[in-house]
């Protein structure tokens, strides 16, 4: 039964010194493809979907999927609900069975989004579900429909709302941003050790699409322990599908999704040193 709390698969994390991809997926063959990717390198996996995307993927048919997919996974498996904005969301994802909630508050001033934070965080508790938070505004947007400024997260600010919030992890703006970098990413490195040096909880690095390999490494040392991707793999499925097309039949391009899905979280996964994390002793598996 391997579905469990993100908090469990971050604390291995954190005691072991490596970093867990979160992947957004977006269908049933991303999901797939995610899974198949963990359990080929046995890795621990955060499986993945924001608010924003629910128009293209409803809730109610992709959320019970990523959970099915997740309890039958033979690596442990989180099912998390990245950027959520809105309580009514919050809750559906939490009774699907969603084990990790990500109440993005960024947006509001710093009392507000800790007011806020803890109300989600409370609703969380009652389903014993993980609960990840964001201070400083990463840059772009979830979905590309608006272009956010980078606001890198005042440590003063993060060490405040870390003892209030008591959240599980918190996801820092240090020159990352979602989607396509514009130009190479400058990362806030020095922030990023002054925060990890004053707060003790697991890091979260957003818009992990496009950051490079030693970035990654220095991020994962300075104690950043989850880094989601969305765009790569995204990206990776289009370019395969282009490439490949046209398919003989439907059944060929949904294997071909499943492999390049894999392909990106696999490498992302190598990256980030979560392979052959999952061995007989750890987390119950
Ligand atoms: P990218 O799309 O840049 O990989 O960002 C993903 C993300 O941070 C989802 O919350």
């Amino acid at each position: 039964m391997p579905l469990v709390k993100m908090k469990e698969i971050l604390t291995h994390a954190e005691e072991n010194g490596y970093g867990v991809g979160a992947f957004s997926v977006a269908n049933f063959e991303m999901v797939m493809g995610a899974v198949k990717a963990a359990e080929e390198l046995r890795s621990p996996l955060i499986l993945q979907i924001a608010e924003v995307r629910l128009k293209h993927s409803p809730l109610h048919i992709i959320g019970p999927a990523m959970v099915a997919a997740a309890k039958n996974a033979s690596v442990p498996v989180a099912v998390h609900f990245d950027h959520g904005l809105t309580e009514e969301r919050i809750r559906e994802a939490l009774k699907i069975g969603f084990s990790s909630i990500m109440y993005d508050g960024s947006h509001h001033p710093l009392d507000k989004n800790i007011s806020e934070t803890k109300k989600m965080a409370a609703i969380a508790r009652e389903y014993g579900a993980t609960v990840e938070a964001e201070i400083g505004q990463v840059g772009g947007s979830e979905d590309g429909s608006v272009d956010l400024e980078v606001l890198i997260t005042s440590t003063e600010q993060a060490v405040k709302f870390a003892a209030e919030t008591k959240v599980d992890a918190l996801a820092l703006a240090i020159g990352n941003a979602h989607g396509v970098y514009k130009g190479e990413p400058n990362l806030r490195i020095d922030r990023l050790e002054e925060i990890n040096s004053l707060v003790d909880i697991p890091l979260v690095l957003h818009g992990g699409s496009g950051i490079s390999e030693a970035d990654f490494r220095t991020c994962i040392s300075n104690g950043i322990r989850k880094i989601n991707v969305a765009t790569a793999t995204f990206n990776r499925v289009v370019d395969a599908v282009n490439t490949q097309a046209p398919f003989k039949d439907y059944f060929s391009y949904h294997e071909s999704v499943i492999a390049a899905a894999a392909e990106n979280v696999k490498k992302h996964m190598e990256m980030f040193e979560s392979v052959g994390r999952v061995k007989e002793e750890i987390l119950n598996v």
